[in-house]
């Protein structure tokens, strides 16, 4: 097949990992005799620096008009000041409403090679592999109005909206389900309905929903409670699905089950014929940038769900996910992972994957 893939290197490491990434996806061309024209934008602070705008319009008209996109990492201590007025992250949200990319899949799995690098005992993470289903373009992140005002007293405030309607909850939910099938079978809807109407809502209509896939076994789980179910028993979860603002909290949490959030992958993805963006779930980590120790794996498995879920190439896919962990397998180690003195750089373990594709 011919795709055109948008590359948004970004801030950081971002330009390391994505040009790893690239590596892969020329070895997957070669091998599998497809062509893949890229094309470089920019987005984040570096877009902030250059543009004065987080997401220029030309990244996002490129974006539009791509297959797919391959996002690096935005932010950095540069553009870190939560109230100024243009912030990379603004980039990230609207590029995700404009893609219309309403499903974020995190997928936490352990790699066996990698159990010991877990803070949590080896028995409470065996087998840990869970698909997070985050609400990506609604919920509290979008809703209006939102604010600040002085009150009556004189005191500051500030104010955000959580609204979900039911067509919104029921398309996550169905992303969850149809995922679970292809699966374990099983899916944990979290909400907050013991406070939050906009949450009671939500619930009401996954348990509809529930019932158009009675063979998938279906819970809710309030959020304050899966917050400790991920901790202690993180392995009798597959499909989690939820909100906005919880998914970014719990997923985040979630990553740290493997210990490596060098590792973990994400893509978001819309109606089918949408374009999908995909991105490690990791940041730009500044404080490494251009010194070529980033360990690319979490990019490059990003990259390998964009093949499956962005180009349809299943077995491209798998092959990329086969080759990391044979690299892993075999001890090679990037200094996040604990690679000490060996530790590899980002070119140095980008080729060990190369290698292990041919
Ligand atoms: C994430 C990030 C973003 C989010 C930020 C950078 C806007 O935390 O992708 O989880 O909150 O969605
Ligand atoms: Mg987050």
């Amino acid at each position: 097949m011919e795709a055109k893939i948008t590359l948004l290197p970004g801030d950081g490491i971002g330009p390391e990992i994505v040009g790893a990434t690239t590596k892969v996806f020329d070895a997957i061309a070669a091998k599998y005799g497809h062509t893949f024209n890229y094309s470089e934008h920019l987005m984040g602070g570096i877009a902030i620096d250059e543009m004065n705008n987080p997401l220029p319009e030309e990244t996002l008209g490129a974006c539009l008009e791509s297959d797919a996109i391959m996002l690096g990492a935005v932010g950095g201590p540069k553009w870190d000041d939560p109230t100024a007025k243009i912030r990379p992250e603004q980039g990230l949200l609207r590029l995700r409403k404009e893609l219309a990319v309403f499903a974020n899949l995190r997928p936490v799995k352990i790699f066996d090679a990698l159990a010991d690098a877990s803070p949590l005992k080896p028995e409470r993470v065996k087998g840990v592999d869970i698909m997070f289903v985050r609400e990506l373009t609604g919920g509290i992140y979008f809703g209006t109005p939102r604010g600040r005002e002085t009150t009556a007293d004189g005191l500051r405030s500030g104010f955000d909206t959580l609204r979900y309607d039911e067509n919104e909850i029921a398309r996550i939910l169905r992303v969850g389900f149809e995922l679970a099938r292809q699966r374990r079978g099983k899916l944990t809807s979290v909400d907050k309905a013991n406070v939050l109407t906009t949450m009671q809502v939500w619930r009401e209509v996954a348990h509809e929903v529930a019932k158009e896939y009675p063979d998938v076994e279906y819970e809710d789980i309030l959020v304050d409670a899966m917050a400790m179910y991920l901790i202690n028993r993180p392995a009798d979860f597959d499909v989690v699905v939820t909100g906005n603002m919880f998914g970014d909290i719990l997923s985040d949490a979630a990553s740290m089950i493997t210990g490596s959030l060098g590792m973990l992958p994400s893509a978001a993805v819309g109606a089918s014929g949408s374009v999908g963006l995909f991105e490690p779930i990791h940041g730009s980590a500044p404080d490494i940038a251009g010194k070529g120790i980033a360990n690319p794996l979490a990019t490059i498995m990003s990259g390998a769900m964009l093949l499956r879920l962005g180009l349809g190439l299943e077995d491209e896919a798998t092959a990329v996910e086969n080759a990391v962990s044979q690299v892993l397998a075999d001890g090679h180690r990037t200094g996040d992972l604990g690679g000490g003195e060996a530790a590899l750089g980002t070119d140095a373990m980008t080729d060990k994957v190369l290698e292990a594709l041919d």
